[in-house]
């Protein structure tokens, strides 16, 4: 029930933060720390390479998990597509686990592959919102999401929880292997809930955001390095599909390798900047689209804002940037679809769980 909320997408940002608490508690041992399933966790760790297999924002969310795991475990992980993936399957590693991203555990293209890949005899894994969906049943193993259910087409409080759960999967995973962590991820995870608590907040500042800078866009293009480039795939993605307004996410050095030609006097481009080994190449990146016309909107986290920026955003481990970074880019696609008179919650063309291939 979306209560006294005007639009389910609203409601369901609101609950990020919960989710994130949500999350901690239920993968909570007996003696406080995290842990999830002793199964899995061999599974985990017998695998010699992880391949994530996902669609739209689940596939986003699982290239962040691919940083996780590669930065915390060091076991290799590929990221794919899932309709791409079944038709034109690569070389496989010998001991591979196969990692299922859906929020619904319906989607036809993920699941072509789960079947392919059972027929070939792997292990897998479903990550999903919902248990009991066909994925879940299918697969060798699920690990839940717990965010409720998810009403509104566009994605929102799925993939912060698929983003939350991914890194707790890697770093229990890596505890467990003995690997040296130097930070305690139940604590980050709780500080990165209440930077989304406070990006939360910050509706009115977002909101004139939006207004300023998409009421008569045409397109807008989202930059970032490293983490930042994914969440930029996000933020497209969610602008795309509820405001329609054309979006391309894009990796900050990449732009100059064609695209800066889209450039025009007042173009919208938001940047992200959250990753200090990047902070400098993206500002960089900044300055080369400002030069050509571009109407900047620097979103940096705190401890590396400068003069200028449009929204400073609260710090947090830099592995966890993308759980408080997405949250204002789902708020400003949210505004710049309601300031259009866009149908927020069902946007044209798309159906919650794309259950066709
Ligand atoms: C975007 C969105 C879609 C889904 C995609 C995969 O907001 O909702 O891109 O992420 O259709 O769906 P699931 O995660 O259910 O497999």
């Amino acid at each position: 029930e979306k209560g006294t909320y005007p639009h389910y997408m609203l409601k369901e940002m609101d609950e990020q933060p919960t989710v994130i608490r949500k999350i901690i508690q239920a993968y909570e041992g007996d003696n406080g720390e995290l842990t999830i399933d002793t199964a899995i966790l061999q599974a985990l760790q017998a695998a010699d390479r992880l391949y994530i297999i996902a669609a739209g924002t689940s596939y986003h969310a699982g290239l962040i998990g691919k940083q996780y795991f590669e930065k915390m475990t060091g076991i290799p992980v590929e990221v794919h597509i899932s309709s791409e993936f079944g038709y034109n399957i690569p070389l496989l590693s010998e001991k591979p686990l196969f990692i299922f991203i859906t929020q619904s555990g319906e989607t036809a293209d993920s699941r072509q592959v789960l079947v392919k890949i059972k027929e070939l005899g792997y292990p897998t894994l479903t990550v999903t919102n919902v248990p009991g969906s066909t994925l879940s049943r299918e697969a060798d193993y699920t690990l839940l999401l717990h965010a409720g259910p998810e009403i509104a087409v566009a994605s929102t409080k799925a993939y912060v929880a698929q983003v939350a759960v991914l890194a707790l999967t890697a770093y229990v995973t890596a505890q467990a292997s003995g690997k040296g962590l130097e930070f305690d991820l139940k604590q980050e995870l709780a500080i990165a809930a209440n930077g989304i608590q406070t990006m939360i907040d910050s509706k009115d500042v977002l909101e004139d955001i939006a207004e300023d800078y998409l009421k008569i866009a045409r397109n807008a293009f989202f930059i970032g390095r490293n983490v930042d480039f994914y969440v930029s795939l996000e933020g497209a993605l969610k602008l795309k599909e509820i405001s329609y307004i054309q979006a391309e996410g894009f990796a900050g050095g990449e732009l100059k390798h064609g695209t800066i030609a889209l450039i025009e006097e007042g173009t919208p481009v938001f940047a992200l900047v959250t990753q200090e080994a990047v902070a400098l190449n993206i500002r960089g990146n900044v300055k080369e689209v400002v030069a050509r016309g571009a109407y900047p909107c620097i979103i940096a986290m705190a401890g590396l804002e400068e003069a200028g920026d449009r929204l400073v955003i609260p710090h947090v481990h830099e592995l966890l940037t993308p759980l408080v970074s997405v949250v204002p880019m789902q708020l400003i696609s949210y505004y710049a679809a309601l300031h259009r008179r866009c149908d927020v919650d069902k946007p044209r063309n798309l159906a919650k769980s794309v259950t066709v291939e």
